[in-house]
């Protein structure tokens, strides 16, 4: 699973929108190619964080494993390793989470540090243990043209407990 993460990114955002299409009726963000990096000059006006969080090991769900979704779970957007949160979400019945962060129009918004953070013990899911944080890195899904600028959607990938 790890000898491809790019292959791995693209299972999971196609696991992921078709989650989201399942749990809502929101139009998607067209699918294009992952890149790694953002360009210095994509200008941000939003960033979606979406995911799914499920009781396995890597926090995600795995084909053909069982993987029950993690209901309720708070999932915070930190870009300073988790001592500022800019934006939350609770995860929903299927274990989605849509962490959407309005960024002031016209700033440059920096992605490298940003990440995923999620506290331990999770609710009815003892894959992980008792204490500490989740924490997964976030990949470039798209970059979607809106009213006010770009929408930046980036995808949760990995979970690994942090700070046990
Ligand atoms: C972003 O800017 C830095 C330095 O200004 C440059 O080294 C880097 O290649 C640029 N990255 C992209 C994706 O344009
Ligand atoms: C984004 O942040 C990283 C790490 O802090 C830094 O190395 C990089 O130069 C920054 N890129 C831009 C475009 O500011
Ligand atoms: C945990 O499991 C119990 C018993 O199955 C269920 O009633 C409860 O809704 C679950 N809670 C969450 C947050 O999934
Ligand atoms: C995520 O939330 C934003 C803001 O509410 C919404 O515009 C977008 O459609 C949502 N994305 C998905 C995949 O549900
Ligand atoms: C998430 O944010 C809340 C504040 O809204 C904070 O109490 C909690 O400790 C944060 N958890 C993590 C893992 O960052």
């Amino acid at each position: 699973m790890a000898k491809n993460p790019s292959a791995y990114l693209l299972f999971l955002a196609i696991l992921v929108l078709a989650t989201a299409t399942s749990s809502s009726a929101q139009i998607l963000p067209p699918f294009s190619t992952l890149p790694s990096v953002l360009p210095n000059s994509t200008i941000v006006a939003q960033v979606q964080a979406l995911g799914v969080l499920s009781c396995t090991v890597t926090g995600t769900p795995i084909p053909f494993v069982p993987s029950p979704p993690v209901v309720g779970a708070l999932v915070n957007l930190s870009c300073d390793g988790g001592r500022t949160t800019l934006a939350q979400a609770v995860t929903n019945t299927a274990g989605f989470y849509n962490v959407t962060l309005n960024v002031v129009q016209g700033l440059l918004f920096n992605t490298t540090d940003c990440a995923l953070f999620v506290d331990l013990p999770l609710v009815n899911c003892t894959v992980f243990p008792p204490r500490g944080v989740l924490r997964t890195p976030l990949g470039v899904l798209t970059i979607v043209p809106g009213l006010l600028g770009n929408i930046l959607v980036l995808i949760g990938q990995i979970f690994s407990v942090i700070g046990v």
